[in-house]
């Protein structure tokens, strides 16, 4: 990120405050911002003493708002570390992990918004094919939205232990836990209108950083890391980069080397999660 003590940043995923303290520690004048929607990482945030902090209980795709609400107009750098933190993922109670048997939850921010559960239960067929096709990239899709129907039409989804035994036909034989991943991957995406939040708060970042400011983001599946990656490369998400009449490029950010940066041998063995992380840096023009 390259971090000046005078500068201003955010860390729009603050989670278990990790990446904030070591951010933290580098600022004289500077100030950090550091954004979660979730309640247990605002109690987290009490743990950073530091009077160059500042909690904001929001989520990320409103980042502009809440800066401009502390009168910040531009800042040095943005960290986003997506996704879930180790605390959610390890806490039965919030439903993200095939590990527990837990209610269907799967919300970031206890305060808002359908949980897993709604979304099992309520969805069309339909709906369900297409989520677990595009966000779980589930091979059996149809099949599995098909299963989902049949048997909440007897008895409605409640657990996830439920919902596991519900779906067992559809798993692959030797794959099962590759599978339950990917599924529940899909409903976490949705549950938290997870890809929709990125692109609003990408957008943001180009507004919100001065010229020479650091984007860095660490994604941790391909749907998110295309988006990163189209984003940084062509300033846009789907399509060609857009030019001027004399041909020059027009877009926001230009990648800083290495393009990608993935966990080294020691970083996997000391922190298994980190396997699926890809690291990448842009900066503002
Ligand atoms: C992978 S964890 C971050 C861990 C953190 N870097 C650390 O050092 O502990 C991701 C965190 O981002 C939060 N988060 C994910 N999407 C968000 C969004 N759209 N708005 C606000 N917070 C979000 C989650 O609640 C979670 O706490």
């Amino acid at each position: 990120m390259a971090i000046k003590p005078e500068g201003i940043y955010v860390d729009v995923t603050f989670g278990g405050g990790g990446h904030s303290a070591e951010i933290a520690v580098k600022l004289t004048t500077g100030h950090l911002y550091g954004f979660d929607q979730d309640t247990d990482a605002e109690q987290e945030s009490e743990k950073i003493s530091s009077s160059a902090f500042t909690f904001v209980k929001a989520n990320f795709r409103y980042l502009k708002k809440y800066l401009r609400l502390y009168g910040v107009k531009q800042v040095d750098g943005i960290l986003a570390d997506l996704g879930v933190s180790s605390h959610q993922f390890d806490t039965s109670e919030r439903g993200f992990s095939t590990r527990f048997d837990g209610p269907l939850d799967m919300r970031m921010d206890k305060e808002a918004g359908k949980t897993a559960r709604d979304i099992l239960n309520t969805y069309a067929e339909e709906d369900l094919h297409k989520l677990f096709g595009i966000y779980g990239e589930v091979k059996n899709a149809k099949t599995l939205a098909r299963t989902i129907v049949l048997k909440r039409a007897t008895q409605e989804l409640e657990t996830i232990g439920q919902f596991k035994q519900a779906i067992a036909s559809c798993l692959p034989k030797g794959k099962e836990n590759k599978y339950l991943a990917q599924v529940f991957q899909a409903l976490r995406l949705e549950v938290n209108d997870e890809m929709k939040a990125l692109e609003e708060m990408l957008l943001q970042t180009a507004e919100v950083l001065k010229p020479g400011g650091r984007l860095v983001v660490i994604s941790y599946h391909s749907l998110e890391d295309r988006m990163v990656k189209n984003f940084i490369q062509k300033g846009k998400f789907f399509g060609e980069v857009e030019k001027d009449f004399f041909g020059n490029e027009i877009k926001p950010f230009t990648p800083v080397p290495p393009k990608l940066v993935t966990p080294s041998d020691r970083e996997l063995q000391e922190n298994n999660r980190s396997r699926s992380a890809k690291l990448r840096i842009a900066e503002k023009l």
